[in-house]
């Protein structure tokens, strides 16, 4: 099945010197994941790094994106504040800039204990209508996890986790999965974890996800120019074809 999904294309033929060309994502309108707020989080570090990060995006084809720059206590506590103050320079300079994208930004917030208060501090930034991108510990899974859910949504939000194929403490259980949905929340593919970017078992995850139809959104996630490289390479690969037939909600999300 890896070989069947992840093989490049024309394996066999001499054209490897062939100029490859860029994927084509204009079937997903837009994207709902990245870190292209200058300085703020582990995405782009500089308004020169959002430029190139943006212009790849355009190249790939997508109309919206909506920006996520991490709120993480520890590592880069964000505030709803710091993020729209970022994000009106970026939008500033790339209107300047002739970026004809749709740009909001939401937030990806971590699931720690000090995600708890803030549910309650303050309106959080949503993808679209209620809904909240959240991730949590790729290694194990937070003891709060399911208030935290519960609380959301008894607070009228709809979470969307993030790249849950990444998440090593789940992979042993894939029933954990159908429990995330079964509690209400809706789950976003990496579009680089389908590559096995992420390594082979986080590609067997996401491939079996997909498969069950078991997820509702997909994201680039882009951080730097490496992502957005090997972004534009997806459709030189067999997976590229999964990932036009299934039924994501992006196109929703256009404005
Ligand atoms: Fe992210």
């Amino acid at each position: 099945m890896w070989e069947k999904w992840f093989g490049k294309k024309n394996k066999n033929n001499d054209d490897a010197q062939a100029p490859k060309a860029i994927t084509d994502f204009s079937f997903l309108g837009a994207d709902m994941h990245s870190h292209f707020v200058p300085g703020i989080d582990d995405g782009a570090k500089t308004i020169e790094d959002s430029l190139l990060l943006l212009r790849g995006m355009v190249d790939m084809g997508f109309k919206t994106i909506i920006t996520t720059p991490h709120t993480m206590i520890d590592f880069y506590p964000n505030t709803t504040e710091t993020i729209q103050n970022g994000f009106e320079l970026l939008k500033q300079v790339a209107a300047e800039n002739n970026i004809t994208l749709s740009l909001k930004a939401a937030s990806e917030y971590y699931i720690d204990e000090s995600f708890d208060a803030l549910i309650d501090k303050q309106p959080l930034l949503t993808i679209y209508k209620n809904e909240v991108l959240v991730e949590f510990s790729m290694l194990y899974e937070p003891p709060n996890l399911k208030n935290v859910l519960f609380k959301l949504l008894t607070n009228g939000y709809k979470p969307i986790i993030a790249h849950p194929e990444r998440y090593l403490s789940f992979h042993k259980d894939i029933d954990k999965y159908t429990e995330l949905k079964d509690r209400g929340c809706l789950l976003q593919l990496n579009l680089l974890s389908i590559t096995g970017y992420y390594g082979k078992n986080v590609g067997a995850v996401a491939e079996k996800l997909l498969a069950n139809k078991m997820y509702d959104y997909c994201g680039s996630d882009a951080h730097h120019e490496k992502h957005i490289d090997h972004l534009k390479n997806i459709g030189n690969t067999k997976v590229y074809d999964l990932l036009r037939s299934y039924p994501f909600l992006n196109n929703r999300l256009c404005f």
